[in-house]
Parts: C-alpha cells; structure tokens; sequence
C-alpha cells in the first residue's frame, strides 16, 4: 500500500508516495525550498505543490520541526513563530483539498521509520534517535513504542539550548571541524546519556551520510551509537507510515 509522506524541513519540504510494505519511496521525491520566513501560509503553498506534482489523492503524513500534539503545532524553534497554537493539520488539509492529514514532529516520523525499517529494527529496550540539522530532533523509544514530542535538542548544556551548539548549523555557522564539533557531540550525549541511560543512539539527519567522519571520534558513552539506515528518507517514511495508522 502507498501512501504520501512530506518532510517539512528548514531548507527544503520533501515528499513522495512511500511504499509501506517496502519502507521506502515509490517514486523520486520532489523538493521545493522552504520559503522564508517559513509562515504557516507559505509553507501550505510549498507543502501543496510538492503533493500537486505527484496528483495524490489519498492520505497524506506531514513531519512538522516542532511539538505537535492532536494536529496542532505548539512550538516553532526554527520556524516562523505564526505555527505557534495553529490548527496545522486543518490548514494543510484544506489546502491540499480536503484530502486527510496527520501531522507529526520530524524526528518522531524518523524515529518510526527507524524502528521499522532501518537501524532500530527489533530493538527492545530504551531506543534513542536523534537528528542533527538545523536544530537537534529527538525521539525517545521503550520496546518499540514512541514517548512522542520530547524535545531532547532543548537540554541544557554548559548554560546553552543544546542545539545552537551541537546541531550541524552550529557547526557550519562557527566553521567547526569535525573533531572540534564531534566533541561538542560527545558531551551532549553524555548527557542525554547520564538521564536516559539507552541502549542505543540511532544518528539521523542529512549528516548521518557523512557519520564516518564524527562517530569514530566520539568515546566515552556507553550505549551503542549507530547512523540511521534510511538516511534522509526516514522523515517522509515515518510520515506516510502515521498517516496509514
Ligand atoms: C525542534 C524539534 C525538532 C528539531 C529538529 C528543534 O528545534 O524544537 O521539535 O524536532 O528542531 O527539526
């Protein structure tokens, strides 16, 4: 069975037809850029042309970068602050015609997809996934079920919100190397580490592509620490997989 997913993410709005028995695309994503500032208005327009370019008419999963509790989205760290308390699956709806939406954070829908398809398979136990992009996403997993909306980027490190120092914009904004920003890695999962005590890391985001080049360099945590198997797919994956529930 198919079913549409969108990844709304900082730089660009993803989406395809997700083949769910295969966990994987059906066809070659389309992408439009994010539009700046990213209003609820602007990116329904974005999120109904990357929809309008396959001419999908059915369910459709939509990834949010922020708390999304019943189809409302609450908070908008990296977005424009007009999501803040919207109805955004209403408004996505009717703008792609009144065809039915679920809405979800992004690292949530990647969590799912990982824990189905890719690094978190079979995995029992306390299963964390975080993606490392604009902001820093987090889904938390305890024999497989999500505790959703956990918002681990927002700890508190050395007196900062720890995604302006460890996400890979922070990185590319202060022109990091990789060991110097792998260590500011390394302490942030200690951290998380010393209050979740997991199994598992699962590492997602567009830099889980590169993890060679930062995963070797991190020591001193405990849990297993993985890159995500789908990559950058598992936003749109995870999204198509909530809205066929
Ligand atoms: C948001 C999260 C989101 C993450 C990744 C954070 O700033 O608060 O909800 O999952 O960025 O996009």
């Amino acid at each position: 069975m198919n079913v549409f997913g969108v990844d709304i993410g900082g730089s660009g709005i993803k989406g395809a037809p997700v083949d769910l028995d295969r966990g994987d695309l059906a066809l070659e994503r389309h992408k439009v850029l994010t539009p700046h500032p990213a209003t609820p208005d602007a990116v329904a327009d974005g999120v109904a042309e990357v929809i309008g370019h396959f001419g999908w008419t059915g369910p459709v999963g939509i990834t949010f970068p922020g708390v999304v509790t019943g189809g409302i989205t609450r908070t908008a760290a990296n977005v424009d602050k007009g999501w803040v308390d919207t109805d955004a699956a209403s408004l996505l709806g009717e703008r792609i015609g009144g065809l039915p939406v679920t809405i979800l954070n992004d690292a949530d829908a990647a969590g799912v997809a990982e824990m189905t398809f890719g690094a978190g398979l079979g995995r029992k136990g306390t299963v964390i996934l975080l993606t490392f992009g604009t902001g820093i996403g987090s889904a938390l997993f305890i024999d497989g079920r999500l505790v959703p909306n956990t918002e681990l980027g927002h700890l508190e490190l050395n007196g900062y919100d720890a995604e302006t120092r460890a996400s890979t914009k922070a990185k590319e904004d202060a022109d990091l190397s990789w060991s110097h920003w792998a260590r500011r890695v390394q302490k942030y999962l200690a951290h998380v580490e010393m209050l979740f005590s997991p199994e598992l890391f699962i590492i997602g985001g567009g830099v889980s592509r590169k993890s060679e080049k930062f995963l070797p360099l991190i020591e001193g945590v405990r849990a297993e620490i993985v890159p995500a198997g789908l990559q950058n797919d598992a936003g749109i994956v995870g999204a198509a997989m909530a809205a066929s529930r």
